[in-house]
């Protein structure tokens, strides 16, 4: 099986092949080219003017696209103010998320701020106390880096059986934009760290605050106070004007609207005695402050919500990789079900803490397909099988599962959530 399908399919050789067996195929489409109306007449967008560049001062996308959008599961959350809506990531290509479609996860709702509204404190076990306006945040060296934010309950619904059948349900509680803004190392030394301090305490401006500590030296590391992204201001369900960017970490570090860094000797949580996001194990034990997001990857196409529609013969199959502790170094895809692999083609190399594209040009024959990947990153790490995660992790938990999904690809194309024994 494995030989067949590692045979690289040439375009030419496809095409003179597909024409001697008709329909279904790209060379279907080449036949009946012969008396298309759309090659032999000319289309009503070409008889008269387009639209002028007043129209829309800001783009949207053309109507076709109105399917590519955020969506949301109604059952999953009391509501829609503290709830998660989900990246169309089965209709997207490339690896920058555009904001308007990048998913959103609120626990009080989106709060719309104006720049000069925005106050940034910095304050706790530091020299001297700032406060800084966003005026102020823009004179400071700029950085500009691509990263991913996973949100630790990414494919948490998925622990106990397959369940949503979208590829932009089960993995699609991700981003991955371009952010400009100063590392939070900059700030932090424009304050001074005295020597006790050890942890970053930080929250929004938003009712949840959701603060959250993080251990000084990753801070100090990676860490980034952001205002762009994709090139353009914030969007308010990002954090407009200013969120805090934590390369590979779970996606409720990330604060949005971010106001408050406290240098503290120790973590808020160990002090107050709570604790955010654990993860309860088998055994009843629950792991605490695991905050990097394993490798992973996923097949965005074919998916349930992108089915194959063109028959046998050529097909792209790609997907999405990442690892929240470095590069994506390769991703190797599987038609039946993990008993065999080929390694597919990374669309660039990858990216430390950024998500990798990934093809695997292939000639579908038609038949049945349990369609896996499965990613490898710069630390030697290689993604799990959803039953060699649950031997360690059992079925009690809700974040950080990066197991291997299989689509059952049917013989019509279409495609759905399955899981293998
Ligand atoms: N920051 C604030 N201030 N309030 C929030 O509710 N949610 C967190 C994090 N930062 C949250 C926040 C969670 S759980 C996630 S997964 C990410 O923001 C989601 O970021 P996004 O809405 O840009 O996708
Ligand atoms: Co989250």
């Amino acid at each position: 099986m494995s030989d067949k399908h590692l045979k690289n399919v040439s375009r030419r050789d496809f095409l003179s092949s597909a024409a001697a067996v008709g329909a279904g195929t790209l060379a279907g489409g080449a036949a009946h080219a012969a008396g298309d109306p759309l090659i032999l007449e000319k289309q009503e967008f070409a008889q008269g003017l387009g639209v002028g560049v007043d129209e829309t001062p800001y783009g949207l996308p053309i109507s076709y696209e109105k399917d590519v959008v955020r969506r949301n599961v109604e059952w999953l959350t009391a509501d829609t103010i503290s709830s998660i809506n989900f990246t169309p990531i089965h209709a997207l290509d490339g690896t920058i998320t555009p904001q308007g479609c990048a998913f959103e996860r609120h626990h009080s709702g989106a709060i719309e701020m104006s720049k000069d509204e925005y106050r940034l404190m910095i304050h706790g076990l530091v020299d001297e106390p700032l406060i800084f306006t966003y005026a102020d945040l823009e004179r400071f060296p700029r950085v500009q880096k691509t990263f991913f934010l996973e949100c630790a309950a990414n494919t948490g619904m998925e622990w106990a059986g397959a369940q949503l059948n979208g590829v932009q349900f089960t993995h699609g509680m991700i981003h991955n934009m371009e952010y400009t803004g100063v590392t939070l190392r900059t700030l932090l030394e424009e304050a001074g760290i005295k020597p006790e301090g050890k942890w970053v305490y930080v929250e929004g401006h938003d009712a949840s605050s959701n603060g959250r500590s993080i251990p000084l030296e990753k801070a100090l590391d990676d860490c980034m106070i952001a205002f762009k992204a994709n090139g353009e201001a914030l969007r308010m369900e990002h954090g407009y004007p200013v969120r805090l960017v934590v390369p590979g970490w779970e996606g409720n570090m990330w604060v949005k609207w971010l106001r408050r860094i406290e240098v503290t000797e120790i973590a808020v949580e160990s002090r107050e005695e709570t604790s955010k996001y654990t993860d309860v194990l088998e055994n009843g034990i629950a792991r605490k402050w695991t905050w990097e997001m394993d490798a992973k990857s996923v097949v965005t196409s074919p998916s349930p919500q992108s089915p194959i529609t063109h028959g046998k013969g050529p097909l792209v199959i790609t997907g999405l990789a990442w690892s929240g502790r470095g590069a994506i170094e390769r991703v190797d895809v599987s038609k039946d079900g993990g008993m065999t692999w080929e390694t597919a083609r990374l669309a660039a190399p990858g990216q430390d803490k950024a998500l990798t594209r990934f093809y695997l040009d292939t000639d579908w024959d038609g038949s049945e397909m349990l369609l896996q990947s499965r990613a490898m990153d710069s630390e030697g790490y290689v993604q799990p099988t959803k039953n060699e995660l649950r031997e360690v992790r059992g079925l009690n938990s809700i974040y950080h599962n990066n197991c291997i999904q299989t689509w059952h690809v049917k013989e019509n194309g279409e495609a759905e959530n399955v899981e293998i024994s």
